[in-house]
């Protein structure tokens, strides 16, 4: 029997469509709409034994209609201008305690102005993330809900049905106000960025440095899915690494260019990273190289003027154990990093991020799931407050794995392979362990030529060197 649906989508493109089919398939009617009318119409007529459930409607007028009221209205449409303009849109229909959700990959900062805008509307409006691609959307993806109590306790039963679920447990959580949901989604991209990156890294020292043929890698990393890289980008490097191109019948891998792209959200981490001042060089290294990457004629230009700097590794190269462990510890230190940020936007945003809850969210669903995610979870629970390298098991398997990483980025340094991610992970590992670091210096010479003054270690209130009224 078909009921009047007291929920709405707006953007029937890859994700909306998933999203609302599982939607529907927890048993929820669901009006739906799309710009192009025939999209919606192309939609529900494959949508087989969903289609009951669907309301397609061709007008925002006829959409709203169809919805019972109080209404909830998701948005998955493209981030930006395109969200405000349905949200102003939808104004003037909507009645009180109408609910709009904006699902998609907004900047946290749009979620914020609009969440607070919508207080002084008579409908409510709240920013969630949603990690897992078009197949997490369809069958269950992460999600991180910015809002207040009320509004996750309104929304909870529907959103925690369809996530995934780790052991039984959803996926779905409330992260904080306004836009936190949006941050913390934008902290996984930035996560999920490093970790394609270091994978991409050891691949290249295999092909490049090693002359492995892509089947080889495709065994390296499903072997690596059956130990403590166990994840989803480990699984899916295996399954792109064991494709055959069906034009050329070549290695998939060896007919794509590499050439990156990227909508953008790595690069908000690094910059909101550097507006909090916590440093996340895995993070900015991953997004650095996907730049870097879309320099094709640079690159080429490098290449001819100076060299092509790769050659293979020295000796026997690198063992699979040692690049596992690398990779291992490259992980660790970035989500050491990332969860640091978090913490940080925690204090700065006044949010009360639930840490467990972000390590748990992100156990299933989402790009980066993984087992180690779990462990995170436990670790964080225990540890509250204090970094990730410094809980275990992470400590531990960071003293085990630390040798491979270094022995792993000297291999590729000698060899002219660029691992900037492993590099930029143990450079910050080894300077978090460094009592004395350089920063003398640099005190010094800020003090040198703009007397900008200093601390000294023997705690005397000299705050200048000697070389105040220099000539020079
Ligand atoms: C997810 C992904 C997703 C992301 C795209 C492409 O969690 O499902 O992070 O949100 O936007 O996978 O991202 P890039 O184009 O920036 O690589």
């Amino acid at each position: 029997m078909s009921e009047q649906p007291q929920v709405g989508l707006i953007g029937l493109g890859t994700m909306g469509a998933a999203l609302s089919l599982n939607i529907a398939e927890k048993g929820h009617f669901l009006a739906v709409y799309n710009r192009t009318g025939s999209v919606t119409d192309t939609f529900v007529q494959t949508a087989g034994d969903l289609a009951p459930r669907l309301t397609p409607t061709k007008t925002l007028e006829n959409f709203v209609a169809a919805i019972k009221a109080p209404r909830v209205i998701i948005l998955m449409v493209p981030a930006g201008p395109v969200v405000d303009d349905h949200i102003d849109a939808l104004k003037p229909l909507l009645g009180p305690d109408d609910l709009i959700i904006d699902a998609g990959n907004a900047n946290f900062y749009d979620t914020e102005r609009r969440a607070k805008r919508a207080q002084n509307e008579k409908f409510g409006f709240i920013g969630i993330g949603v990690s897992g691609g078009e197949s997490g959307a369809r069958h269950g993806p992460s999600i991180m809900v910015g809002g207040t109590e009320a509004d996750w306790a309104r929304v909870a039963p529907m959103l925690e049905a369809i996530s995934a679920k780790y052991d039984g447990t959803p996926c779905a959580s409330l992260m904080g106000p306004g836009g936190a949901g949006h941050f913390v989604k934008m902290v996984h991209n930035g996560i999920e960025y490093a970790d394609m990156q270091m994978i991409a890294e050891v691949y290249s020292l295999m092909r490049d440095g090693m002359a492995y043929k892509a089947p080889q890698v495709a065994d390296v990393f499903e072997n690596w899915n059956k130990g403590r890289l166990a994840s989803y980008l480990i699984e899916i490097s295996a399954k792109v690494a064991r494709a055959e191109d069906p034009i050329s019948g070549n290695a998939m891998l060896d007919v794509i260019l590499d050439k990156a792209g990227q909508k953008g959200t790595g690069r908000w981490t690094a910059i909101e990273a550097q507006q909090l001042a916590v440093p996340v060089p895995v993070i900015e290294a991953a997004v650095a190289a996907r730049n870097l990457s879309a320099r094709l004629d640079t690159r080429q230009r490098g290449a001819e003027y100076f060299g092509d700097a790769q050659k293979a590794l020295e000796g026997e190269g690198i063992a699979a154990k040692t690049l596992e462990k690398a990779l291992i510890a490259g992980k660790i230190l970035c989500y050491a990093q990332g969860f640091e940020m978090l913490a940080a936007a925690a204090t700065h945003f006044g949010w009360d991020l639930p840490m467990p809850a972000i390590a748990r969210v992100w156990r299933e669903g989402c790009i980066i799931r993984s087992d180690m995610l779990n462990d995170m979870a436990t670790a964080l629970t225990n540890n509250p407050g204090d970094n990730l390298i410094f809980a275990e098991p992470f400590s531990g398997l960071l003293k085990d794995c630390e040798a491979a990483l270094r022995d792993t980025v000297i291999a590729a340094t000698k060899a002219g392979i660029a691992v900037p991610a492993l590099a930029a992970g143990l450079s910050w590992f080894d300077s978090i362990r460094t009592r004395r670091t350089s920063a003398n210096m640099i005190q010094a010479q800020r003090d040198y030529f703009g007397a900008h003054g200093f601390e000294r270690v023997d705690g005397k209130n000299e705050p200048h060197g000697p070389w105040a009224g220099h000539e020079d």
